[in-house]
């Protein structure tokens, strides 16, 4: 595995974690070995040494997702015994006839080669083409054409564009070097346990699917809140922004796991192409059902957004986005999407909710329909990771009264929790060529439409009143006015859960 970007963060933090509870679970091959490439002066001992480090961080850490008990010996030997370092610079060709020679004295490896894009994205063109000016994309397939002998892929990381034009760009210039079947864009939010566990709650029990549509669901909220801010990455967001940061990546994965068709089977090409299909049918959203915010100051002296680092002062740059969303097919015509995201929100929650349509009539004495609270499956993300069902039942004693009610599941109740980064099901799906969880090329260019008109209208329109919600505030007031007129309200993020 070749990592571009060996130095940066996202290795440390993310990549070799996960590589490491892989080591640990025995599902990294015998002979894996471990090429960090970089501009940062460093050599293999030093880099070794730095992630090390960084894993000793994580140690016994209460919450957090890097979480690990201890670093073995034996698992640490297994992951870096054999690590080396490149240090080069990316738009070299120099580097990259450097890392072919290197590549080419390693025959015991087999010949396959994973090569990990951990860059920020202005590289990530450059990057694909020098490997492929070089060859190092060249699989080496068996006489029948079935299976290479040996593959090289590539992982290419968020954010894939940042608009529909330069994501067809990108797309284009991966695909004269490399081809659709080498190349892995992914999208970490389908390595959530909870968000794979959609398909198997829709797909593997036969009592949703018969309720998972037009006639039977009023609606559905997806929010994605966070309650920390830009930490670092003040320059990388100020460019960005909420809505290119989180919606046609995360919140439409969230979307299309839970509005997809069944696909005929569990391949790559099957699920796909169902979820592409969802994107197809999404409406371009209009900018009047679209809401930026920036947050301000909070209580206890909590900086706003202009104050951080890295951040101009007087930045127009949204960190919470609201939208109104249709898919046009027959299972969900009519039916509204609301996504929701932003930063330093009261707490933290990335939940699926869906809300039933309220029962027809309402046979209790003194009970008007309307009053009657609706019925909400509640897929839970993160941090809390289950799913849960509201309705009601009657209150005990003689006079008829109701409540609302909750069935749970937590994940916790039931299965052992193991150190999971999230990284580990999608790094091993590159390796044994699984591209299920990733982005097939039309997908990000259909999101980027979906968010299109949008973007257009928020580069050019100024936004009124920033920054419009307090630190740790549920958001801009036009958010909620966005449900408001059509009679609905977002789900507290802050009730009784
Ligand atoms: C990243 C965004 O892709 O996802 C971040 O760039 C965001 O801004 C993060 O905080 C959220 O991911 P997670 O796994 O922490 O919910």
């Amino acid at each position: 595995m070749v990592i571009f970007g060996a130095g940066g963060d996202l290795t440390k933090r993310l990549l070799v974690p996960a590589l490491y509870n892989l080591a640990h679970t025995g599902l990294l091959p015998e002979k894996f070995e471990l090429i960090g490439v970089d501009l940062a002066d460093l050599d293999a001992d030093k880099w070794r040494e730095s992630l090390h480090q960084m894993m000793e961080s994580f140690i016994g850490k209460a919450a957090g997702e890097s979480r690990i008990d201890k670093i073995e010996d034996d698992v640490w030997r297994h992951l870096t015994g054999r690590l080396s370092y490149i240090k080069g610079d990316f738009g070299d060709d120099g580097l990259y006839q450097k890392l072919k020679q290197h590549l080419e004295q390693k025959s015991d490896t087999g010949g396959n080669c994973l090569f990990y894009l951990a860059v920020a994205d202005r590289f990530f063109e450059p990057v694909i083409t020098h490997i492929g000016k070089v060859g190092l994309f060249e699989e080496h397939w068996d006489r029948d054409g079935k299976r290479p002998e040996y593959w090289r892929r590539v992982v290419v990381e968020k954010p894939f564009g940042h608009d529909e034009a330069s994501a067809k760009d990108l797309n284009a210039a991966i695909l004269r070097c490399a081809q659709e079947h080498q190349i892995y864009r992914i999208d970490h939010f389908l390595g959530k346990e909870t968000v794979q566990n959609i398909m198997a709650l829709r797909f593997a029990n036969g009592m949703f699917e018969p309720l998972w549509n037009r006639d039977r669901i009023d609606h559905v909220q997806i929010t994605v809140a966070e309650t920390v801010g830009v930490e670092t990455r003040g320059r990388f967001y100020e460019k960005t922004g909420a809505l290119r940061d989180m919606v046609p990546n995360h919140v439409f994965q969230l979307l299309a796991m839970v509005a997809m068709e069944p696909p005929a089977g569990f391949e790559a090409r099957a699920v796909r192409s169902r979820k592409t299909d969802v994107f197809t049918a999404m409406h371009t959203v209009e900018p009047e059902d679209a809401v930026r915010g920036q947050y301000g100051p909070g209580p206890d002296g909590v900086i706003g957004y202009r104050q951080e680092k890295d951040v101009d002062p007087a930045s127009l740059t949204e960190t919470y986005v609201a939208m109104k969303l249709g898919i046009d097919n027959w299972r969900w015509a009519g039916v509204p999407f609301y996504l929701r995201t932003g930063k330093h929100m009261p707490r933290r929650v990335t939940e699926i909710a869906i809300r039933f349509k309220s029962a027809p009539s309402a046979p209790f004495e003194d009970t008007n329909v309307a009053t009657l609270p609706p019925n909400w499956l509640l897929l839970q993300i993160q941090p809390e990771e289950g799913i849960a069902l509201q309705f009601e039942v009657k209150r005990p004693g003689p006079v008829v009264d109701l409540a609302a009610v909750r069935m749970a599941f937590n994940y916790a109740d039931w299965f052992p929790k193991e150190p999971n980064i999230g990284y580990e099901t999608l790094i091993y799906d590159v390796m044994t060529g699984d591209q299920t969880l990733f982005n097939r090329a039309d997908m990000v260019e259909e999101t980027w439409r979906v968010v299109g008109k949008v973007l257009e209208t928020w580069s050019t329109e100024k936004p009124v009143g920033f920054p419009n919600y307090a630190s740790g505030g549920d958001g801009p007031a036009d958010a909620d006015a966005l449900l408001m007129r059509d009679g609905r309200a977002w789900r507290p993020l802050l009730d009784e859960r």
